[in-house]
């Protein structure tokens, strides 16, 4: 085996030309995709203040930006709605003309083949804030299935392509997979939250979805911060229930998560890089601390470096126009 002086791994970086034939990694805009809020109503186009760039929209407010995402060739949406009415049981969410129903079907009329995945979950529609029914003051898991697949349902018949619960409730994927199945829609993939953290990271995204719990956290159905191994517990559960896609979420701080993950399964993988990590990143641009775009793709290299195949991210509209004009690395010798 060569030694220093004959061995030098300064040789493979001496050029752009010489980094990028040897580069392990390559981010690309078929990686990525992109959340958006829509708000019951009409008219409505409101940013939202710890996410600079990303706004809530109305379903009628939302052609321009459905355009702008297909334009730049990102594949896929993933949805959130926030309903005019809120109360306990999240009734609002599974209704065949709720908010996410009228977005998913304006999107598909206007952009076909951009994917469309819609979150799964019931915290922006209930009064408590919640992602299940509360019962004696806890989140009832049982009583909370049968919501969870009849929202996942609704959002199939109004023609989401890919359905994703975010609830964290232990038997989710089942009971979303016999409802889909039962009624034609067996070709319609589950992507499950599998490795859902209760993190600090989603502050901005309570924000975004005005889904901040009223009482209590989400520590009792999301998952532990500390624990990676139970993570593939969580993951091989969905599985077995008939997950087609896995995610892990937070991205950053779990990046070790994700490497577990990638080596012990071979299911398609996501990771999604959320509002905290967003917001982080904005601020410290804002103030001139860091370099936007390199830091962008940067973490977003990471991410998949650790072994993500699919990338939910804020940054996509920003990171597709970067990727066009970018290899990731720009900087000369
Ligand atoms: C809904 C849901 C949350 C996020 C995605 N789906 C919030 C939460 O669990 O409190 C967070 C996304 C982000 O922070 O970008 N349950």
């Amino acid at each position: 085996m060569a030694k220093y002086p004959q061995l030098r791994l300064r040789r493979l970086r001496r050029t752009e030309a010489l980094r990028a034939l040897i580069r392990e990694t390559r981010v690309d805009v078929g990686d990525l995709v992109y959340p958006m809020f829509v708000i019951e109503g009409k008219g409505i186009k409101q940013e939202i203040s710890s996410m600079p760039g990303i706004f809530r929209h109305s379903p009628d407010r939302l052609p321009a930006e459905v355009e702008e995402v297909a334009g730049l060739k990102i594949p896929a949406v993933l949805l959130f709605g926030i309903p005019q009415d809120k109360d306990e049981t999240g009734s609002s969410a599974c209704k065949p003309d709720g908010v996410v129903q009228k977005a998913i079907r304006v999107i598909k009329s206007m952009a076909p083949e951009l994917l469309v995945i819609t979150d799964v979950c019931l915290c922006e529609y209930t009064s408590h804030g919640h992602c299940g029914i509360v019962t004696n003051a806890a989140v009832d898991n049982d009583r909370t299935l049968p919501l969870l697949s009849k929202t996942a349902l609704s959002h199939a018949e109004a023609g989401a392509d890919i359905v994703a619960p975010s609830d964290m409730m232990d038997g989710r994927v089942k009971v979303i997979r016999e409802a889909l199945d039962e009624n034609s829609y067996e070709h319609i993939p589950i992507l499950s939250y599998a490795a859902k953290y209760a993190s600090a990271f989603y502050g901005p995204f309570r924000e975004a979805a005005e889904s901040t719990p009223q009482f209590g956290d989400r520590r009792s159905y999301q998952m532990d911060p500390p624990n990676a191994r139970e993570a593939l517990r969580e993951v091989e559960q969905d599985i077995s229930e008939g997950a087609d896609i896995i995610m892990v979420k937070p991205a950053l701080a779990y990046l070790d998560v994700i490497g577990k993950v990638r080596d012990a399964f071979n299911c398609p993988l996501a990771a999604y890089n959320v509002s905290g990590e967003y917001a982080m990143v904005k601020a410290a641009c804002r103030q001139g601390w860091l370099d936007e775009q390199q830091v962008v793709l940067e973490t977003l290299t990471a991410i998949k470096r650790a072994g993500a195949d699919i990338i939910l991210t804020y940054h996509a509209k920003d990171a597709a126009r970067w990727l066009q004009t970018a290899s990731g690395d720009t900087r000369e010798t």
